[in-house]
């Protein structure tokens, strides 16, 4: 018998395939097309403190084997995500991530003191409504903090203890592959305490509109995912994992059961998949069963047979 099911900071996924953030809502609208129950986890679109309106102009655009995305991070802000939103996340069955974004560290750290007032107030009353924070100090698409935070080691670290000061919950720090040096920035997280560290964030990029003579991209430069990156993703996530004991999330151009299992062959201990879901609206149904089929053709029972195995 197949058994798919995978832990992270003490968190039950039911399986390695959780959706990537800004890839997926919050789940409702792709709950509507399959039961998203099925899957390990998802982890909501990017949250800030305060609602952000997002980038102007085109805010995405195809290339070879996949995207660029200026979005901004519009989102409705961390109040009205836990006022609407976590009723019907407390009804789900998977395992829930807020990704938590910011523009400085007061901001970080206020909206991870909201959402760990928040989950604790739940519990009292016997419920939950997120299980772990993935906190995203790698956006390229906003002016202020953002990327600039998760480039240098030093910046992030502050970001980090603050955050993790300020919460309880399990706590998952989402890198950039444009950090000057990301396997430094994962020791580092794991210096300060994170549960675990999710990678990576899209590349910072560029198209041209040659009939305008401009950027395609108000913010000249969006962010590159799609399969394109997934051999320079999975060559970090092997790296990140030979250097840190804590467990990691890794992501970037996963397309098919196969590139599940290369990034487990990595070390990973769960996946994320982003830009497929727009390629199909049931990737994530697909890539499970998929998955399940893979493992019982080549005689594998558990994902911890062949995670690392490299
Ligand atoms: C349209 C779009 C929006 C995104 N928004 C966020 C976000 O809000 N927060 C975040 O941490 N990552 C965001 N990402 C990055 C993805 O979560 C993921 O790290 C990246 O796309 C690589 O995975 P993929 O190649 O499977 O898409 C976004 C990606 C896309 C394509």
């Amino acid at each position: 018998m197949t058994d798919l099911s995978c832990s992270l900071a003490g968190v039950t996924f039911k399986n390695p395939i959780v959706m990537a953030s800004g890839t997926f809502g919050f789940g409702k609208e792709y709950g509507a097309i399959y039961d998203i129950n099925k899957l390990g986890g998802l982890s909501g679109k990017g949250l800030t403190l305060h609602p952000k309106a997002g980038n102007d102009g085109v805010r995405v655009a195809e290339t070879a084997s996949g995207m660029l995305n200026s979005v901004g991070l519009e989102n409705p802000g961390i109040a009205a995500f836990l006022r609407e939103e976590c009723p019907r996340w407390e009804m789900l069955d998977l395992a829930r991530i807020v990704n938590l974004g910011g523009n400085t560290i007061e901001e970080y750290v206020e909206g991870a003191r909201l959402i760990n007032d928040d989950a604790a107030w739940r519990k009292r009353e016997g419920r939950t409504a997120v299980d772990m924070i993935e906190l995203n100090i790698s956006c390229p698409n906003v002016k202020a903090g953002g990327m600039a935070y998760g480039i240098k080691t030093d910046i992030a670290r502050q970001v980090v203890r603050e955050v993790r000061a300020a919460t309880t919950l399990p706590l998952v720090v989402k890198l950039s592959p444009n950090a000057e040096d990301i396997v430094g920035m994962a020791v580092m997280c794991q210096e300060e305490q994170a549960d675990g560290v999710s990678l990576i964030n899209t590349f910072s990029a560029m198209k041209i509109d040659i009939h305008k003579r401009r950027s395609v991209f108000d913010n000249l430069y969006a962010g590159l995912s799609g399969p394109a990156i997934k051999p320079i993703a999975l060559r970090m996530v092997h790296q990140v994992c030979q250097a840190v004991n804590v467990p990691v999330m890794g992501m970037g151009g996963i397309s098919c059961a196969e590139d599940i299992v290369e990034f487990i062959m990595a070390g990973a201990a769960v996946v994320q998949v982003g830009t497929h879901n727009f390629v199909n609206l049931r990737a994530g149904e697909q890539l499970i069963e998929d998955l399940a089929t893979w493992m019982s053709r080549e005689g594998i029972q558990t994902l911890d047979e062949i995670r690392g195995i490299l």
